[in-house]
């Protein structure tokens, strides 16, 4: 059957790579095969889970590069040499240009570990997104999954999950339970349904 070309961009320990590649055992995600893991980060341990899992990887350094615009065209010409067909960010922590945006025009999507508009934005990743609502005094947060444009988490949103704030979270353990109950769920939901489309397309 045809499939299409999943590439997933990573920066660190990697759990939602981990949710991907489950889905992919487990049928969950049926209409894309992922073919490549990238990481700006030297070592990150998403990059061992993609070996365990004997996916393709790759690294790709902005400081051996020298500048944004030269770490862009090494990850175009990555991803174009296995004919991505969708990029994943999950847990990818650059910020990438309109220049790289509009090369993969709807064929980009990112999680982001809140409810977007809420706590989104630059400087808004990781820990400091729940650090930030838990400051808010929100009683709801949650994940978005959502395209990718030039705007920092602007892009459509595809799919949302919301989660409860419980008395005496930490940072921490409010980012642990939004993995849990919705990011490790809606990425690869919202990733089946875009290699879906983007099949509907091809044929
Ligand atoms: C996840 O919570 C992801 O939503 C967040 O970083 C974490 C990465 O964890 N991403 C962002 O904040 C992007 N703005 P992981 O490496 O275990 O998947």
């Amino acid at each position: 059957m045809l499939k299409a070309n999943i590439a997933v961009l990573v920066s660190g320990g990697g759990t939602n790579l981990q949710a991907l590649i489950d889905a992919e055992k487990n049928g969950i995600i049926k209409s894309g095969t992922i073919s490549l893991v990238v990481s700006n980060k030297e070592g990150a341990y998403a990059l061992e889970r993609a070996k365990n899992a004997g996916i393709n990887t790759k690294t790709v350094l902005k400081s051996e590069l020298g500048s944004q615009e030269a770490f862009e065209e090494a990850l175009i010409n990555a991803l174009e040499e296995v004919n991505t067909d969708i990029i994943v960010l999950a847990g990818f922590m650059s910020i990438l240009s309109a220049n790289f945006t509009n090369h993969f025009k709807d064929k980009i999507i990112n999680v982001h570990p809140s409810l977007i508009p809420s706590f989104c934005g630059k400087g808004f990743y990781g820990l400091r997104v729940h650090e930030a609502a838990l400051a808010y005094g929100v009683k709801v947060s949650g994940a978005t999954v959502h395209f990718v444009n030039e705007i920092p988490d602007g892009g459509k949103i595809i799919m949302q999950k919301a989660v409860d704030v419980l008395e005496g979270d930490t940072p921490e353990i409010l980012q642990k339970r939004i993995m849990q109950e919705a990011e490790w769920k809606i990425l690869p939901l919202s990733c089946e349904k875009v290699c879906s489309e983007i099949l509907k397309e091809k044929k």
